[in-house]
């Protein structure tokens, strides 16, 4: 009697560590690997939306729409029939002459809008960070005519 008590006893201890040992031991390695592979589609779902926003940061800003208007308004007055220092912002034609495509950094007009290193046009006052930004996006898809 007392042996089949014991041995009872031991084969529900046993019982009770193998059910609470495997499941645990699974549901911890399990887990991890889930983690690291939803962490790897997480992460590339990141570059992915990364540079979607890239993308749609640089969504294609058009020269007639986003980029002429401003001209009309600030620069005109000074840089169309008056030709204030010699510049001409008139047509495409006229403003491609202060512009690289591709290459913001590298434009006259560019420059003038943020004032690096020579006087910030329109001379009133930057025009707001949006705008630049738009003349930005603008030159560095290749400042088309579009
Ligand atoms: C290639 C780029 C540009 C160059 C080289 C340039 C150059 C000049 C120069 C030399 C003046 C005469 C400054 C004076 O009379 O004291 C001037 C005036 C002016 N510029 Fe520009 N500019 C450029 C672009 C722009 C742009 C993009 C705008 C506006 C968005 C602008 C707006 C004006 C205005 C409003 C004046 C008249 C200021 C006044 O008479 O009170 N310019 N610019």
């Amino acid at each position: 009697m007392k042996i089949k008590t014991l041995s009872l006893i031991l084969f529900a201890t046993m019982l009770i560590a193998a059910c609470s040992s495997s499941p645990n031991g699974a549901d911890t390695s399990v887990p991890i690997v889930e983690q690291q592979t939803a962490t790897v589609v997480n992460s590339n779902q990141e570059n992915a939306a990364g540079s979607s926003d890239d993308s749609s940061m640089a969504t294609e800003v058009s020269f007639s729409q986003d980029i002429f208007p401003v001209i009309q308004q600030f620069a005109l007055p000074a840089h169309g029939q008056q030709q204030k220092g010699g510049v001409s912002l008139a047509s495409y034609e006229d403003i491609m002459q202060h512009v690289v495509p591709g290459d913001p950094a590298a434009s006259e007009l560019y420059k003038r809008l943020t004032g690096d290193g020579v006087p910030v046009m329109p001379p009133s006052g930057k025009l707001p960070d949006g705008t630049i930004q738009l003349f930005y996006d603008w030159i560095a898809q290749g400042a088309k005519n579009n």
